[in-house]
């Protein structure tokens, strides 16, 4: 019989936990005879003496089958997807999506909202009007099946247990432990029926995790976990010390991903990020042996205009226009101040403040500070100055999007404080490291 005193005990113990135990206590979670008092004992439990790679294993599996799991039958190619940790001006997802698509994947993407400084997808589609974010599961079927890709928003039957046991801790300080945070992402994704998994864990300043090591040990987790749970993973280490796009926002984004597809405006910064995620993402789903290959198709399809095509053709079976691609410029609501900023002293950007352009666009109203608040999708920048690039009072660091006077001047204050202008240019890259499935990682 399970008993809930004795699981945390064992746990606080630092004993092993089998994975009968653990499927007991999800059990329990979903049929509420575990308590909240419970849960939060076990989280801080965990917090304190983590859990091996078996354990977060079991968790994530568990926690994973508490709700549906998807399954794809039929298809003919892979079923892959990506997951970032989160960033300002991440808008990979966008085009990465419909890449994958075109080279010969399948990608059931489910996504998130923005909270906190970073921005969601689903927030960015819903700057499309029309586009349905929640389809009932035979249009996504149906949307994945002929599209060969579909972002929609996540429902209430994927992996309610996580839903339960993140609320609480969210509420007692217990979220900030790697092997929670491996096991709550990965339930998630798991539950989308997946062969594969390309994860994007975003280092520097607008990261959400705090430093370079604690980022590479959430991805060496994540990817052990996803392995030993039979979905091939590996995570690619990025740059976030800086907006990656040149857009950071909604509508705004939108509009960067529809000229990036269309090949008419590449910020390279976006491509060198995206190409690493989609290459990464062919190769480990098995459609190419080598990430150069990978690469080369990606450019392929980019120039062809076939992403762009499965881009359009995923807008309008979701609810949105059949002409957006042809007219986007049309369809994407406009902020009424749309004004250049400018720096106030001469110099090159050595640094930026990542988090603090993020809070910008929320304090522009473009993201949210709790699940409920609405957000303005017009909202937002363009045009961001980027790492190294010179500054003067003459040349714009950015384009405001603003609804009034007030949100102008806030954001445009919290720009500059967030730029450290000096005369070093710094050292930028994109990508990282790679990290792959270590069969001995424990
Ligand atoms: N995102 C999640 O989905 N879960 C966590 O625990 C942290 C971030």
């Amino acid at each position: 019989m399970f008993i809930a005193q004795e699981f945390i005990r064992t746990k606080r113990d630092n004993k092993p936990l089998s994975k009968e135990m653990i499927d007991d206590f999800i059990k329990g979670v979903m049929d509420e005879t575990v308590t909240n008092e419970h849960i939060s004992a076990f989280a801080m439990a965990v917090f304190f003496n983590s859990l091996d790679m078996d354990e977060r294993t079991f968790l994530t599996q568990a926690m994973r089958d508490s709700g549906n799991v998807l399954q794809w039958d039929n298809l003919n190619g892979p079923v892959v997807d990506k997951h970032s940790t989160g960033g300002v001006g991440d808008v990979v997802s966008l085009m990465l999506g419909p890449i994958l698509s075109a080279c010969g994947a399948y990608v059931p993407m489910i996504s998130g909202r923005g909270l906190g400084h970073t921005g969601g997808t689903l927030d960015k589609f819903e700057s499309i009007i029309g586009y349905n974010v929640t389809p009932d599961d035979q249009l996504f079927a149906k949307v994945v099946k002929e599209c060969g890709v579909a972002i929609i928003g996540q429902t209430s039957s994927l992996a309610p247990a996580d839903k339960r046991i993140y609320s609480i801790r969210d509420t007692t300080s217990t979220v900030e432990s790697v092997a929670m945070i491996s096991s709550s992402i990965l339930a998630k994704k798991l539950a989308e029926g997946l062969d594969a998994l390309c994860l994007d864990v975003k280092v520097g300043s607008g990261a959400f995790m705090p430093t370079y090591e604690k980022s590479k040990e959430l991805a060496q987790s994540i990817v052990t976990i996803a392995n030993k749970a039979g979905v091939k993973c590996e995570a690619v280490l990025t740059d976030m010390n800086q907006v990656l796009a040149s857009t950071a926002g909604n509508a705004v984004e939108v509009f960067e991903a529809v000229e990036y597809l269309m090949n008419k405006n590449i910020n390279p910064r976006l491509h060198a990020v995206t190409k690493a995620l989609c290459s990464s993402s062919l190769v480990i789903a098995g459609l190419y042996k080598t990430e150069e290959q990978a690469g080369k198709k990606v450019e392929e399809v980019l120039k062809n205009g076939k992403a762009l095509e499965i881009f359009s053709k995923m807008v309008n079976m979701l609810g949105g226009p059949l002409d957006f691609v042809e007219k986007y410029d049309t369809y994407l609501t406009k902020a009424p101040i749309i004004r250049p900023i400018y720096a106030q002293q001469t110099g090159i950007v050595e640094s930026m403040n990542t988090i603090e352009i993020g809070m910008a666009v929320v304090g522009l109203g473009g993201g949210r500070m709790k699940p409920s608040d609405k957000i303005d999708h017009s909202v937002g920048f363009s045009q961001m100055i980027k790492l190294g690039e010179k500054v003067d009072s003459q040349t714009p660091i950015a384009f405001v999007h603003a609804k009034d006077e007030d949100t102008f001047k806030f954001a445009e204050q919290k720009v500059l404080n967030a730029l450290k202008i000096g005369d070093k240019a710094p050292k930028i890259q994109e990508i990282y490291e790679t990290v792959t499935y270590d069969e001995n990682q424990k």
